[in-house]
């Protein structure tokens, strides 16, 4: 049985994806499931999160074997073969890292020149390579989930629409999308809309072809979105509260209209808004200091700076974040 993937993805930056992906693998392992969190995105920020500069550079260190989803990719790449083994870095027991890597970007002509030949050629038994390639980052996260023996994938990728992205995505189960409260970000929404539901229509139409018969596994490109996340706004003194009001009020409708194709005709608000899986707190400060202390925020300790009233905001932390992972582990049917 192939392990559920959850792709947490926004095609804009600084939305809180990679900061969510980090604080839900904790929270799951946590809770006792077997997780992989696969750092797809190329800037490696989820990586860095968890390893630190120095572990991420020994790793990334030239001449030895690239221990990083690349590493796996390389093969191909190359024309060498299939994808390799994936190396996997133990976080913690239940943790494991599938290591993001800089270099990721060189296999994007590689999966865009695969996806277009492979959707407009009927000569299948001609394309080995190219179903290689498209398949590939979800055979990496499924050899990855068996080496781990995972009960759940989490992805973080970059805030872009490219190739990379779309082999990643039709690799999904389930999507994520995290927003924050910005105008521009919410009317962008619109073509990730427009770009998931193309890249799923056109897989899922390729995988009904009676004339595909391939011996590679393929992912079944369901790509099903089960809502999203809502990181606070911090104060800003350049901009008045009541436009974060009011661009809060604007999110059910946007998401439905953008996201899911489906506008629906009631008004409804963030609160009742069945999309909606949590308004996510606004850490500021502690934020910094998990990230300085390489740990999640609910794992914060006095050593690291924590005084005061920070002993409650990191108790409601974990409370918060495990509430959203039990949400997310039921609409998406992952079981321990
Ligand atoms: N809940 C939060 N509270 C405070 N700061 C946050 C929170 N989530 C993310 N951030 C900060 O916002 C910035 C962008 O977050 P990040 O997770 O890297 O977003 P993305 O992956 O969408 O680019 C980072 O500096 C991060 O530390
Ligand atoms: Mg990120």
């Amino acid at each position: 049985m192939n392990t559920t993937i959850i792709a947490f993805f926004n095609n804009k930056g600084g939305v809180g994806k990679t900061s969510l992906v980090y604080h839900l693998a904790w929270i799951y392992s946590e809770l006792g499931y077997r997780v992989v969190a696969a750092d797809l995105d190329p800037q490696a920020n989820l990586s860095m999160l968890f390893l630190g500069e120095d572990r991420l550079e020994e790793l990334w260190s030239e001449g030895k074997q690239r221990n990083t989803i690349f590493g796996s990719v390389l093969p191909l790449c190359k024309g060498l073969g299939d994808i390799s083994d994936p190396h996997l870095e133990i976080v913690a027991d239940q943790l494991a890292l599938l290591v993001g890597d800089i270099d990721l970007f060189q296999i994007e002509s590689h999966l865009a020149e695969s996806w277009s030949s492979f959707l407009s050629t009927q000569h299948y038994h001609q394309q080995e390579t190219q179903k290689q390639i498209i398949s590939a980052f979800w055979r990496i996260m499924q050899n990855a989930s068996v080496a781990h023996q995972a009960n759940i994938i989490l992805m973080d990728l970059a805030p872009t629409l490219g190739a990379i992205n779309r082999a990643a995505l039709i690799a999904a189960d389930y999507i994520v999308v995290p927003l924050s409260l910005d105008f521009f970000a919410l009317k962008a929404l619109t073509s990730l809309g427009i770009a998931l539901q193309d890249w799923r229509k056109q897989w899922q139409e390729k995988l009904e072809n009676k004339n595909l018969i391939t011996d590679i596994k393929f992912p079944l490109g369901k790509m099903e979105q089960i809502g999203y996340v809502v990181l606070k706004h911090s104060v800003r003194f350049d901009r008045p509260v009541k436009t974060y009001q009011n661009l809060l009020t604007l999110i059910p409708k946007i998401y439905r209209e953008a996201v899911l194709n489906n506008p629906g005709d009631s008004e409804i608000s963030i609160a009742d808004d069945p999309n909606c899986l949590a308004l996510l707190k606004n850490y500021q400060s502690l934020m910094l200091m998990a990230l300085e202390a390489n740990k999640p925020i609910f794992q914060l300790k006095p050593a690291d700076g924590i005084i005061g009233s920070h002993f409650t905001v990191v108790k409601s932390a974990y409370h918060d974040f495990e509430v959203l992972a039990r949400k997310i582990a039921e609409r998406t049917q992952v079981n321990k």
